[in-house]
């Protein structure tokens, strides 16, 4: 983990409320794994004194990339960012995704700005997989076509049918399923709104696969010392006995295996954010 006054390269409005801002970073962007965050200072304002976390989109060479909507004071606050201003970074954050097993079939869901977060797992991953991308509209539908380029199918859903299929992403994933796909099990890794993360979990689950999701929570630190940003996880006791833990999403996280989350009583108020990313979900 590393602090880093990066500079902005550019900064643009792709759609919607959705900007990418791409930094100059010699020394965090190769760092960056699949998954993980950055912790970036919001310009001064007198209502965002904390840092605010958000995924890497992309990372090359001196250079990294975020994709963010704005949804309250500090994102506002970002949009006045312009090229050339300084940016200071705490990363690379948290554990991201693991990689890809051997002979399975990678099956990426997003809802929202949760694409930014996978994108990397595609670009990292020699197998091509599947994408399925949902939002409320054709403005949530990010970056399908970086997914295309690097060669995998992706498969759109939005609520309001203005692009791709009408209807919930879980609506264009079980239609996929039911076709029993043949060959490679399928490994999910998905980022979105907690209720598309809990419809993940639950097919998952249910078919004894592997899946991986990335949590949204808000976050102090990011550095796993203030514990704002904890979520229960199961775990065993020395007897062997199932119990729970509170895990930081920030350092044990953001990203867990869908077996390891407890969904039931864990405050989903906790996790109020997820509805910035879109609430394309059953
Ligand atoms: C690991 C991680 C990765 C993320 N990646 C991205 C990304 O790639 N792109 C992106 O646009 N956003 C991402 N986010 C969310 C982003 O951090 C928040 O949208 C941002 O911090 C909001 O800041 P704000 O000052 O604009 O909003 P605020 O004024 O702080 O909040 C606006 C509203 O959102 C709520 N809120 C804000 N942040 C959170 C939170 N983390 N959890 C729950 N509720 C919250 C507040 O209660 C308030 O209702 C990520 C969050 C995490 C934890
Ligand atoms: S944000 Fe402080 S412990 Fe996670």
């Amino acid at each position: 983990m590393l602090i880093e006054n990066t500079i902005i390269l550019s900064h643009r409005l792709i759609k919607g409320g959705y900007r990418l801002l791409t930094l100059k970073s010699s020394k965090i962007a190769p760092m960056v794994q699949p998954g993980q965050f950055v912790h970036l200072r919001v310009p001064p304002s007198a209502d965002a004194v904390l840092r605010r976390p958000f995924s890497v989109f992309r990372a090359q060479a001196g250079r990294l990339a975020i994709l963010y909507k704005t949804v309250g004071k500090g994102t506002q606050a970002m949009e006045a960012l312009r090229t050339g201003d300084e940016v200071n970074l705490v990363g690379p954050l948290g554990n991201g995704y693991p990689n890809v097993c051997k002979n399975s079939l990678p099956v990426l869901v997003a809802g929202g700005y949760g694409m930014a977060a996978l994108y990397l797992v595609a670009q990292r991953t020699k197998v091509k997989g599947i994408v399925f991308v949902g939002g409320k509209c054709a403005d949530d539908i990010l970056c399908a076509d970086d997914f295309r380029r690097l060669g995998w199918n992706v498969r759109v859903a939005t609520e309001d049918g203005s692009t791709g299929q009408k209807g919930l992403v879980t609506r264009i994933l079980d239609a996929w399923l039911n076709k029993k796909p043949r060959g490679r099990t399928p490994e999910f890794f998905a980022c979105g709104p907690n209720g598309l993360l809990k419809a993940i979990c639950k097919r998952v689950g249910r078919n004894g696969w592997d899946g991986w999701i990335s949590m949204d929570r808000h976050m102090g630190c990011g550095l796993g010392a203030c514990l704002a940003c904890v979520q229960k996880v199961r775990k065993r006791d020395a007897s062997g006995k199932e119990t729970w833990a509170w895990a930081r999403v920030c350092t044990e996280g953001p990203v867990f295996a869908c077996r390891d989350i407890v969904w039931e009583d864990n405050g989903m108020k906790q996790t109020s954010n997820t509805q910035h990313r879109t609430s394309n979900v059953e």
